[in-house]
C-alpha cells in the first residue's frame, strides 16, 4: 500500500492550523495564531479566538495544500481536531473540515487533540513502539499515558488533581507581571537565575500522598507558595530576584515531572517515554528529561520545538495513524466534545 496522505486541521485554542503528512513525512505545515490578540487580556477570550478561526480556516488550509502543491482531491483523509478544547473554537475547525471532506468526498477523522500531540513525535523518530508510556504537557492537561496502540488503544496512569503544569506557569507568570503566555517568560527568565533560591513544592512526593498518587500530579500550591514569597520580600522592602524565582520554579516543576515519568517507565517497562504539548517546549524539562533518561536507560522522544505547541502536523500524524490502522473514519455527523477524555482517541 501507498504512503497515506492526510491534511490535518487545528483550531482547539488560540491557533488555526494545517499539514499534510505523507507517510512519516511532514509535506507542508502553516500555523496562524491570534495569541497576540488575547495577550492584553491575560489569557485567551474564546469569543475572539472563534472569530480569527474563522477567518484563518480558509487562508491556512489553502496555504497548506498550496504549499504541498496539492488539492483536496489528493489527500487519502481529512481528519481534524474534535476535543478537548474551547468550544467556539473547535466548532469552526469541524465544521470547515466537513465541509471540505463533504465536497471532495473523502473520509472524515474527528481526532483527540491531545493524542495528536504524542502523535507527532512520529515525525522524528518514525513509528510509536508498542506498549509505552507518554507524558502529556500542554495548557490543559497534565497525564502520564500508557500508548498500546496509538490508533486505539490508550489509558491514564496518572494525572494532575489539580492544575495542569502550563496553567501553573501561566499563573506564576501573571503574577510576576508577564503577559499571557507566560510560560516561555518563565523558561527565559528562568535560565539566567539560580534554581535553589526559593523551595517551590512538589505535590504529591512525599509520604502518604506520594505513596497514594506514584503517578499523579498537584501543582495548585506552586501559585500560592511562590506568591507568599515574593510578598514576603516586597514587605521587606527587598527586590524580587525574577530570574532566581523562574529558575527555582521550572527547575522544580521539571525535577518532578522527570521523576514520575521515569518511576513510571520502569514500572511499566517502557524503553521509550514520547513527550508532547506546549509545556515541552520548556528548556529545563527538555534538560532534565534527557539527562534522566540517560540514566535510566530510556530514550526520551521530544517534538522540535515547533511542534511542541498546537499545529496541523500532529492531528495529519494522527490521521494517518487512524487510516494504517483501518479505523473507521467518524460519522458525517460528528459532535465535538470540548472534554474529549484522553481514553478515546477518534470519534
Ligand atoms: O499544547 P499547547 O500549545 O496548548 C494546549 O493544548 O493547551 O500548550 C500551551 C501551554 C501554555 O500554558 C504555555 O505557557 C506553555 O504551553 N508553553 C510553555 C513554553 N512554551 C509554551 N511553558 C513553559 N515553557 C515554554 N517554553
Ligand atoms: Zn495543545
Amino acid at each position: 500500500m501507498s504512503e497515506a496522505i492526510v491534511l490535518g486541521i487545528e483550531s482547539t485554542c488560540d491557533e488555526t492550523a494545517a499539514a499534510i503528512v505523507r507517510g512519516r513525512t511532514l509535506v507542508s505545515n502553516v500555523v496562524a495564531s491570534s495569541m497576540q490578540e488575547h495577550a492584553r487580556y491575560g489569557g485567551v477570550i474564546p469569543e475572539i479566538a472563534s472569530r480569527a478561526h474563522a477567518e484563518a480556516f480558509v487562508p491556512v488550509v489553502s496555504k497548506a495544500l498550496a504549499d504541498a502543491n496539492m488539492d483536496l482531491s489528493d489527500v487519502d483523509a481529512i481528519a481534524v481536531s474534535a476535543g478537548p478544547g474551547l468550544a467556539g473554537c473547535l466548532a469552526v475547525g469541524v465544521s470547515g473540515a466537513k465541509a471540505l471532506a463533504w465536497a471532495a468526498n473523502k473520509p472524515i477523522y474527528g481526532i483527540n487533540h491531545v493524542i495528536g500531540h504524542i502523535a507527532v513525535t512520529q515525525l522524528q523518530f518514525g513509528d510509536v513502539p508498542e506498549d509505552v508510556l507518554a507524558l502529556i504537557v500542554s495548557g490543559g492537561h497534565t497525564s502520564l499515558l500508557h500508548v498500546n496502540d496509538i490508533a486505539k488503544s490508550i489509558d491514564v496512569v496518572g494525572t494532575t488533581l489539580d492544575d495542569a503544569a502550563g496553567e501553573c506557569f501561566d499563573k506564576v507568570a501573571r503574577l510576576l507581571g508577564f503577559p499571557y503566555p507566560g510560560g516561555p517568560h518563565i523558561d527565559r527568565h528562568g535560565r539566567l537565575g539560580n534554581p535553589n533560591t526559593l523551595k517551590v513544592p512538589q505535590g504529591l512526593t512525599q509520604g502518604r500522598s506520594g505513596k497514594e498518587h506514584p503517578y499523579d500530579f498537584s501543582f495548585s500550591g506552586v501559585k500560592t507558595a511562590v506568591a507568599r514569597w515574593v510578598e514576603a520580600r516586597e514587605a521587606q522592602g527587598l527586590e524580587i530576584p525574577v530570574d532566581d524565582v523562574c529558575a527555582s520554579l521550572a527547575n522544580s516543576v521539571a525535577e518532578v515531572l522527570s521523576r514520575k515519568a521515569m518511576m513510571g517507565c520502569e514500572q511499566y517497562g517502557s524503553k521509550t517515554l514520547m513527550i508532547g504539548g506546549g509545556f515541552s517546549a520548556n528548556s529545563q524539562l527538555r534538560e532534565h528529561l534527557l539527562a534522566c533518561g540517560k540514566e535510566h536507560g530510556i530514550e526520551v522522544r521530544l517534538p522540535e520545538l515547533k511542534l511542541c505547541t498546537d499545529n496541523g502536523a500532529m492531528v495529519a500524524m494522527l490521521g494517518v495513524n487512524l487510516v494504517e490502522a483501518g479505523v473507521r473514519p467518524s460519522a458525517p455527523d460528528f459532535a465535538i466534545d470540548s472534554a474529549m477524555p484522553l481514553t478515546t482517541v477518534s470519534l
